[in-house]
């Protein structure tokens, strides 16, 4: 072979490559953040090609630049209303899109408008704000040229969607009536505008809401009653469910529209359903369909998912349940939880851990063995987890089986850790003392939190990005 068609080789199977990625989540809900710049190399050493923010933040982009990892940035739904103003959206494409398109600079392909803003808990709050500010962005990104390879979308959640009572079966999938203008006008503007549809699919929350869900049918390997469409046999949810929504295209004259999977994955603590073990379960099967392009029955191919989520996130909301804090693929810490062939050839290894992380010392807070007076221990305990996550503890998670001293150790080291190992974080009345002594107990980790970004390194950092921003400002 020429050197020439090696290189031509090469090139076309880095295309390939590329084309078909796999992209990941990447949330920044958490009380003490992995570095940015550790988190590039954590996707760039697991060849995550792909990224799906939920803001645009300055020290994010400043490390993803050069990096040729393609990026959806995101508007937050709390600033949808000030989009349906053009100048002002027009402003926001300049600041966070145009700013970074240039040689070296960042791959951006989409701009996520909002976050399941149609969600029935979030009461119509962006019902009538949310088409507007996507047209405005769009309108933004072709006004300044960058409209042929950056599409505006709204990542959505499954709840947009379904089925009659009456004929729970994918292809009569129709848009929820309440909401049908509004997504009717989304679909047809995306569609005029070569743009995605993206939807956000959980088997495992299909699971959590109803108790008599069939187990097997949230994951893929086969079921003993698949549910018969048309001649078509569903034998898991998620193939349902997308062909759901690929009905509800149709319904509104749009069936062939690109489809992207903005979110999906399983958590692996925090209620029953959420372990390690359903986690590799659900993995297991869905990553091996996903590279060889199996597709959906209606949508057979390949489609561009991007898992939920790369990190756990120790702040995040816990109104959905505890198992918000649980969906990385990595823990906290960027450490991988299970075994996890992103190429889906399921072999039996696990993902490269974040290098160099910085950890602060192995201090542990717990309950005094000797503490006496144990009358204030319920409100300490309370005040603990008020500020720092105590969902481990409950009901099917991972430290559900702690004795009462027990828990109140894990909460008063949660606290502790979170405020960065502050002499004053492991008082609690009196009834606390700090132990170099790993108190973990089975499967229920007493963690040790990582350091956040010294004084030093935040001043390079500052500076590194005062130096970037300097650079773009003069383009
Ligand atoms: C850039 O995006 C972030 C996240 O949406 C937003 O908070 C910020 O206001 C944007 N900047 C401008 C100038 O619009
Ligand atoms: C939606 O309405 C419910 C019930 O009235 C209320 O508890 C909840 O806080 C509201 N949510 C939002 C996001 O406004
Ligand atoms: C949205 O707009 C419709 C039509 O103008 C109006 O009837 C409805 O009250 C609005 N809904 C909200 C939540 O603002
Ligand atoms: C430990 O805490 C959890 C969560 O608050 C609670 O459900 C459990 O009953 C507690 N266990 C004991 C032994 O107190
Ligand atoms: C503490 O022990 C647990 C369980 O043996 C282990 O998984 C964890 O890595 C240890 N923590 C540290 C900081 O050494």
């Amino acid at each position: 072979m020429s050197r020439s068609v090696a290189v031509i080789g090469l090139w076309w199977w880095c295309l390939v490559l590329r084309a078909e990625g796999l992209g990941v989540n990447w949330g920044t809900m958490a009380n003490h953040k992995l570095p940015p710049k550790t988190v590039v190399q954590l996707l760039k050493d697991n060849g995550i090609t792909k990224v799906k923010l939920f803001d645009a933040d300055q020290s994010t982009m400043s490390v993803l630049a050069g990096s040729g990892i393609e990026v959806m940035i995101a508007i937050p739904n709390a600033e949808l209303s000030a989009m349906n103003n053009y100048n002002r959206a027009k402003e926001w494409v300049r600041r966070n899109v145009t700013r970074y398109n240039f040689q070296g600079g960042v791959t951006i392909k989409y701009v996520a408008v909002g976050n399941e803003p149609f969600l029935t808990s979030y009461n119509n709050s962006f019902l009538n704000t949310t088409f507007p500010a996507l047209a405005n962005i769009q309108n933004a990104l072709n006004e300044a040229g960058v409209g042929d390879s950056i599409k505006a979308t709204v990542p959505l959640n499954a709840d947009v969607y379904g089925s009659p009572e009456s004929n729970p079966v994918p292809s009569a999938g129709r848009f929820r009536p309440d909401i049908l203008p509004q997504m009717t006008q989304i679909v047809q503007f995306l569609g005029n505008n070569k743009a995605p549809f993206t939807i956000n699919i959980y088997p495992f929350l299909s699971l959590y809401a109803n108790e008599h869900f069939p187990v097997d049918y949230a994951f893929f390997d086969g079921v003993s009653n698949p549910i018969a469409d048309n001649g078509i046999q569903y034998t898991n949810v998620f193939d349902a469910n997308f062909d759901t929504l690929v009905s509800s295209l149709r319904a509104v004259g749009l069936g062939d529209m690109e489809i992207i999977v903005g979110e999906v994955g399983w958590p692996t603590d925090g209620d029953r359903n959420a372990n390690i073990n359903y986690a590799l379960r659900f993995y297991r099967g869905l990553l091996p369909r996903l590279a060889g392009n199996k597709g959906t029955p209606l949508r057979p191919g390949y489609i561009e998912v991007y898992l939920f989520g790369l990190l756990d996130e120790d702040i995040k909301s816990v109104a959905p349940g505890n198992f918000e804090r649980h969906w990385g693929i990595f823990k906290y810490d960027g450490q991988p939880k299970f075994p996890m062939d992103l190429s889906g050839q399921l072999q039996d290894k696990y993902l490269i851990g974040a290098q160099d992380v910085n950890y602060l010392p192995k201090r542990w807070c717990m309950l005094k063995p000797d503490a006496k007076d144990l009358t204030k221990l319920g409100e300490n305990i309370n005040f603990a987890c008020t500020f720092a996550d105590c969902t481990p503890l409950g009901y099917g998670s991972s430290c559900n089986t702690l004795d009462a001293n027990g828990n109140a150790s894990y909460a008063f080291n949660m606290y502790f850790q979170a405020q960065g190992q502050k002499d004053t974080a492991c008082g609690f009345q009196g009834l606390a003392m700090v132990t170099d002594q790993n108190i973990s107990q089975g499967n229920c980790n007493f963690m040790i939190q990582i350091a956040t970004t010294s004084s030093s390194t935040r001043f390079t950092q500052f500076f590194g990005a005062t130096l970037f921003l300097l650079f773009l400002s003069l383009l």
